[in-house]
Parts: structure tokens; C-alpha cells; sequence
């Protein structure tokens, strides 16, 4: 039998573990806050950000947000990111990608104060992570690190293959299997757009995390039996729903589960872990700035 992966049900374990370090921080007098910005008209990530704040409400994260008009200039939204940079009341600083074409990415992300920089994606964040000595570990990798070690997926001495190459998901996820300890100690193989016999790199794989961004790729007939895979594939195509389309992932759900040992669904696989993973980052980020304690979960 297929097992299929709860990532509702292990989000919700860390939610409860993010709550008891909410907890811990206030008897400290401290109140986390996670500041979202979003210079964006896309209707995708206004929905994710929204998402991100309601998150915090929930955990009794302080949740501020901001908007930068989609044509503003990129000063516009350097102040925005100094400016929450400068506040004691503000742990965690993140700003909803993509952003427009006008304004450089590596910029912006290189803006973020490191100590508040709880997606982990600065560069110097980049290297630590790289280096074994993470900061704040990007929140869709680890969280499908946090969702393999919830299911008992040894990762020790397995054959991982990673496709994608994003900075956000396939290149960290990378990092992170490949690790020295817990949750890594896995041969890691990277695959993408130009990556010559796919199916050949899959032959051998016992974890697969597909994270191509391309609906539906990855089929059963690349899959050896027993395999763990993980999909972090959050497509829109167009359906005759209410909304107009559906979510897809990046593996054909019915034809990988006939041969996968464990799969995750979308939704309700790594998608509420990367959610959970942020509040994760935030506390972790509110304790580390006022020297406290917290029992990460
Ligand atoms: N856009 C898609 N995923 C992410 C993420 O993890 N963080 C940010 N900041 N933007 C995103």
C-alpha cells in the first residue's frame, strides 16, 4: 500500500510546537513579529501572503504587512525593507517573490537584514546553510525534510534526486539532503532543464523531490517501486471550476501512487509545511534576537 503523506497533520504538530515558543517569548515579554511585503499584482501570491499572515494570527504571531505598488520604483521598496529592518517590534522580514521585472531580486533579498531574513535566502544565509551551519533553513526545503522525518524516510545513505534548481526550493533542498546528520547523508543528484536521460538519474532513486514547476511531469513509469516522493509542484491550470482552474502538482498523482512507496498529495503535502516552517522561522528569529530560549519544535 501507498502511504500518503500528511502534510496537514505534521504542519499542524509544528504550529503546536511554534504556539509553545510563542509562549515561552512572551513570559520574556517578547511578542514575535513577521512583517510580509508584497509588490505584486498577481493574484497567486496575494493569496500566499494572505495566507502567511492569517498563519501568524493563529499562533498569536504578530503579523504586519505591507504593499508596494507594483510600479513603484525599486527605492520604494528598499525603504520599505530599511525600514522594517530598523524595527525592534519586526523579527522576521519577507518579501513575496516574484518581484516585478524592474526590480532586481538579488537586490532585494541582499537588503533584508540577515538576522530577520526568515525565507533564508540572503546570500550570507546561503552560505551558512551551504557551510552546515544553517541560520534560518529555507522554509519549503525544510519542511520537506521536517515531512520525511515525520514518516520514518531514512534519507542516511539514500539515493535523492532533486529535479529543479531554484534558489527557493531545488537548490537548498539539495544542500540540505546532502548535509552531514540528521535529515541528510543522501546522494544527492540535481536535475533540470538540461539534464540529459532523466528517467536513467530516477533508475535508482528511493526519494524524489519534484520541484520542476512543470504540471504533472514526473509519471509512474519514472518511478521505482517503493520510492518516496515528494511534490512541491503548486500548479494553476485551467478547469471548469468555480475559481476557473485547479492545483496540480508536478507528479501525475494516480500513476505515481501505483508504484511509490509514500507520496505526498496536492494540496495538503509540502504546501502547509512551508506555511509552517515560516512561523518556525519567526520565533526562531524573535529568539535569537532577545538572547531567548525557544524549544523549537
Ligand atoms: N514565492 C514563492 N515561494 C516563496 C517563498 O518561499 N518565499 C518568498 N519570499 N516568496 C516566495
Amino acid at each position: 500500500m501507498t502511504e500518503v503523506i500528511d502534510g496537514e497533520a505534521v504542519a499542524a504538530d509544528v504550529r503546536a510546537g511554534v504556539a509553545d515558543c510563542v509562549d515561552t517569548l512572551a513570559d520574556a515579554g517578547v511578542t514575535p513579529g513577521l512583517a510580509t511585503v508584497l509588490m505584486s499584482d498577481d493574484p497567486a501570491s496575494e493569496t500566499y501572503v494572505s495566507m502567511k499572515q492569517r498563519d501568524c494570527e493563529e499562533v498569536g504571531i504578530e503579523g504586519i504587512h505591507v504593499d508596494v505598488d507594483a510600479d513603484a520604483s525599486a527605492a520604494t521598496l528598499f525603504e520599505t525593507i530599511d525600514e522594517l529592518n530598523g524595527r525592534d517590534d519586526v523579527h522576521g522580514v519577507l518579501v513575496q517573490l516574484p518581484v516585478p521585472a524592474h526590480v532586481d531580486r538579488r537586490e532585494v533579498l541582499r537588503r533584508i537584514d540577515p538576522e530577520k531574513d526568515v525565507d533564508g535566502f540572503h546570500p550570507e544565509n546561503v552560505g551558512r546553510l551551504v557551510a552546515g551551519d544553517a541560520r534560518y533553513k529555507p522554509c519549503t526545503p525544510h519542511g520537506v525534510q521536517k515531512l520525511l522525518a515525520a514518516y520514518d524516510v531514512e534519507t542516511d545513505g539514500a539515493d535523492a534526486v532533486v529535479i529543479g534548481r531554484s534558489d527557493i526550493v531545488g537548490k537548498p533542498m539539495a544542500n540540505l539532503l546532502v548535509q552531514k546528520g540528521p535529515g541528510g547523508n543522501a546522494t544527492t543528484t540535481v536535475c533540470h532543464s538540461h539534464t540529459s536521460d532523466l528517467e536513467s538519474k530516477l533508475a535508482d532513486a528511493d526519494i524524489v523531490v519534484a520541484a520542476a514547476g512543470i504540471p504533472e511531469f514526473v509519471d509512474g513509469s519514472m518511478i521505482t517501486s517503493g520510492a518516496t516522493v515528494i511534490d512541491v509542484g503548486i500548479n494553476r491550470v485551467d478547469a471548469d471550476t468555480d475559481r476557473g482552474y485547479e492545483l496540480v502538482g508536478d507528479v501525475a498523482y494516480d500513476s505515481v501512487a501505483d508504484v511509490a512507496g509514500a507520496i505526498t498529495p496536492v494540496p495538503g503535502g509540502v504546501g502547509p509545511m512551508t506555511r509552517a516552517m515560516l512561523l518556525y522561522n519567526t520565533v526562531k528569529a524573535a529568539g535569537r534576537q532577545h538572547d531567548v530560549d525557544v524549544d523549537l519544535p
